[in-house]
């Protein structure tokens, strides 16, 4: 798996990627997306890789967004639609992912940043990060899902603050708006991170996928239409070998050992 912009890495049954253009604060040009795309298919075919993290090279920025020279560069309206679509891309492939990505957030998150950050299922920032939508001192609008994604995760009113004026926050407002989950010393983030992929990936497979399709659809339907779906994961979920292992080990009072099944 060669890529020219991310470095991808392994450490047991966690896959790190890195995006890796430091020199211009990881922003997220044509290769990148198209390398994402690619890297979460191949990593999502791998039954070995039972987490994913995500974070930024270096120590200045997750993803300080999508690349202003590429954006200056659309000339017309259906370029600027494409481009859009190939961040919605990457994003709907981490969201419907069997994988639980966790997205290390290790300095600026701005506009396309902050909206792969939000394509994630959670969280983690460094003290010294700072996120924002500044697309509107562009004269643009979020297009890799901002629009939608912060509203429904920090609500009407700070999706409207943050989107509308364009500022950045630091992780720690960031932490209170519940746009990030845990904030870490800037040395501490990677290694917690990695810590909390394996506590996720030493869980039932089968179930963390099941949870997290129950997550991204029940937020989508009434909640009445959600309960059902999560009766038959349940159902489904309960038959499986793991569930037996599962219960049984805590029975027995020792570890479990899932396999998937
Ligand atoms: N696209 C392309 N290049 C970018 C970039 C982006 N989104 N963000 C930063 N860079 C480049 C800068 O042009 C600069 O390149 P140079 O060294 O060749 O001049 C390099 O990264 C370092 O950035 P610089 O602006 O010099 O760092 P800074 O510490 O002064 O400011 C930021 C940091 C993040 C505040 C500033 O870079 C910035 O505002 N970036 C754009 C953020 C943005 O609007 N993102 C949304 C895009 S939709």
């Amino acid at each position: 798996m060669a890529y020219e912009t991310l470095l991808v890495d392994r450490d047991g049954p966690v896959a790190i990627i890195t995006i890796n253009r430091p020199k211009v604060l990881n922003a997220l040009n044509e290769l990148v997306l198209a390398e994402l795309s690619r890297a979460f298919d191949q990593l999502e075919a791998d039954r070995s890789v039972l987490a994913v993290v995500i974070t930024g090279a270096g120590e200045r920025a997750f993803v300080a967004g999508a690349d202003i020279g590429e954006l200056a560069a659309l000339a017309h309206a259906k370029a600027g639609e494409e481009k859009a679509r190939a961040g919605h891309e990457v994003g709907h492939k981490m969201e419907h992912s069997r994988l639980p990505v966790i997205v290390a957030i290790n300095g600026y998150a701005l506009g396309g940043g902050l909206e792969l950050a939000m394509a994630g299922d959670v969280r983690l920032a460094s003290a010294n990060a700072k996120l924002g939508q500044p697309e509107v001192n562009l004269g643009i609008v979020a297009g890799f899902g901002g629009s939608q994604r912060l509203p429904r995760l920090v609500g009407q009113g700070m999706a409207s603050y943050l989107l509308l004026s364009g500022e950045q926050i630091s992780a720690d407002e960031a932490k209170q708006a519940n746009l990030v989950e845990k904030v870490y010393p800037p040395d501490q983030l990677l290694p917690e991170a990695v810590k909390l992929a394996k506590t996720i990936a030493a869980k039932g497979p089968l179930a963390i996928a099941a949870t997290k399709r129950l997550i991204h659809k029940g937020m989508q339907t009434d909640l009445h239409s959600a309960l059902e779906l999560e009766a038959v994961e349940f159902g489904k979920i309960s038959a499986t070998k793991d569930a037996k292992e599962g219960t049984k080990a805590f029975l027995e009072k020792r570890p479990a050992d899932f396999t998937g099944h």
